[in-house]
């Protein structure tokens, strides 16, 4: 069996060594050769990168490692790029999420007026990396799950259009993995689902179990109740804060009760209610580094300090296995349905062609197809033409250095609800993005 070359980019990411973890508990399913990784920040990296070093000592040291900022060095030679880099980390992170506050418009890590701020921030980086690889390793695939996603999907789209890239979001697997759950299916990968929209914006039409028998009624019974709200009390989405969004559901649910919501829905649905329930001066960026990020760099100082991981609470990010299955479905040709952001082209009948949209796909080693999903409502439909155009013009804004255009994208997002509202959010992000974004005229 062939073993594969990874290389992670966004070393230091706080999820980096969770999917270390995964990738070691995957070695049978996906045989590795050779980690690598690859960030712009070297001390941030190297905290991860050492705590890494000595996992892999342990569990696998047949597995070459090496932790770089140097592109040559993490770009060449690898069959894999795992990629999820934040532009302008944390601290960028909490402005987005703050500035739309102000104006009591929602800040949001990848939705409205915040969103579109770290869009304009990602697209470059983005594009930088699939540069490095496609100078490297040209026959490489980058498995993108950098946010937004949305916007990160349209600007590759349109900026380079040939190049190997799937983006795949774990929203609907964590949600999958909670409806399992509620039927009393040890699996999401016991259902078969319909899903369609856009990333971080879309809906269910159709879940049943392998035999066909239709889930949809049970699921819809318990979320009219309860959201997604299940026994769960491990994985990614733990924190309170996570725990209403998965709660709310019930009334995005209730909006449209013949499909079932993203629970990111909420934010372009009821953008008051979140207001009303947000901390102007401690967000969720501020959870964040009060909580994954201080575990984790905390965890990977002790393994460091002691040289082994002996009482180490770090864990294996299970959910993340979704990469592992992708990755798979590229290096095995295993022709998995899976929901990937990928070019509309007619696949939604009745929904622009040029549009990213996250759709079921069967994944084989020419990468993904589509699956035709027919004519979508009215409903999902508007709300989709109105947020498609959000994310288009902030690729073009990006592309052109329009003002302009970027004005008109946050006036169009349906979080924000007025033209001066709009203008007085994008002067205060231009300001507090200067070092990030170009140049807008
Ligand atoms: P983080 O800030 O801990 O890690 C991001 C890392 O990227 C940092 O170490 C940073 O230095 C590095 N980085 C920034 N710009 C870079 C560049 N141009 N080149 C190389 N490295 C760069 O952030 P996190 O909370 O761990 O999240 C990482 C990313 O994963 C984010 O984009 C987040 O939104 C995304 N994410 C996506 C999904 C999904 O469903 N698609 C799920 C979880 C996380
Ligand atoms: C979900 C989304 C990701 C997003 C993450 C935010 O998993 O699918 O796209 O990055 O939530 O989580 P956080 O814990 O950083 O707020
Ligand atoms: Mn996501």
């Amino acid at each position: 069996m062939k073993k594969f070359s990874v290389v992670i980019a966004g070393g230091g990411s706080t999820f980096t060594p969770g999917i270390v973890l995964m990738l070691l508990d995957n070695l049978d399913k996906f045989p590795i050769r050779q980690i690598k990784f690859y960030d712009n920040d070297k001390k941030r990296q190297e905290i991860i990168a050492k705590a890494c070093e000595i996992i892999l000592k342990e569990q696998a040291p047949e597995i070459e490692f090496l932790a770089t900022v140097d592109p040559k060095e993490a770009f060449t030679d690898v069959d894999f790029v795992m990629a999820h880099i934040r532009v302008g980390k944390y601290a960028m992170r909490e402005l987005d999420e703050k500035i739309p506050l102000r104006y009591n418009v929602l800040g949001q890590e990848t939705c409205g007026p915040g969103g579109i701020a770290y869009g304009m921030r990602s697209i470059g980086g983005i594009l930088e990396i699939i540069d490095y690889m496609e100078k490297y390793s040209p026959d490489a695939w980058m498995l993108n799950y950098s946010n937004p996603a949305a916007i990160v999907a349209e600007a590759t789209r349109k900026l380079r259009p040939d190049s190997k890239i799937l983006n795949i979001c774990d929203m609907p697997v964590g949600i999958e993995e909670r409806m399992a759950q509620i039927v009393g299916l040890e699996s999401r990968k016991e259902m078969n689902v319909t899903y369609y929209g856009l990333n971080h914006f879309g809906w269910w039409s159709s879940i049943t179990d392998k035999a066909g028998n239709d889930l949809m009624p049970q699921i819809k019974e318990h979320v009219a109740k309860y959201g997604y709200v299940a026994a769960t009390d491990e994985g990614q989405h733990v924190d309170q804060s996570w725990n209403d969004t998965f709660h709310k559901a019930k009334d995005v649910y209730a909006v449209d009760p013949t499909t079932l919501p993203n629970t990111y829905l909420k934010y372009y649905l009821f953008p008051d209610y979140v207001v009303e329930h947000s901390n102007k001066e401690y967000t969720r960026a501020n959870e964040v580094m009060d909580g994954r990020e201080k575990f984790v760099f905390g965890e990977a100082e002790k393994i460091i300090k002691q040289q082994s991981t002996k009482g180490s609470k770090l864990h294996i990010d299970e959910h993340a296995s979704y990469i592992v299955d992708l990755a798979r479905a590229i290096a095995y040709n295993t022709h998995e349905r899976m929901l990937l952001i990928v070019e509309n082209k007619g696949a939604i009948e009745n929904f622009e062609p040029t549009a990213m949209v996250e759709i079921p796909c069967i994944v084989g080693s020419n990468g993904p197809e589509p699956l035709s999903i027919g004519k979508i409502p009215r409903f999902q439909k508007g709300l989709m033409e109105q947020q498609v155009a959000v994310e288009k013009l902030v690729v073009e804004a990006w592309a052109e250095g329009s003002y302009q255009k970027l004005w008109q994208a946050i006036t169009l997002s349906k979080t924000v609800p007025s033209a001066k509202v709009a203008k007085d959010i994008l002067d205060d992000l231009i300001e507090a993005n200067k070092d990030y974004w170009p140049e807008l005229n």
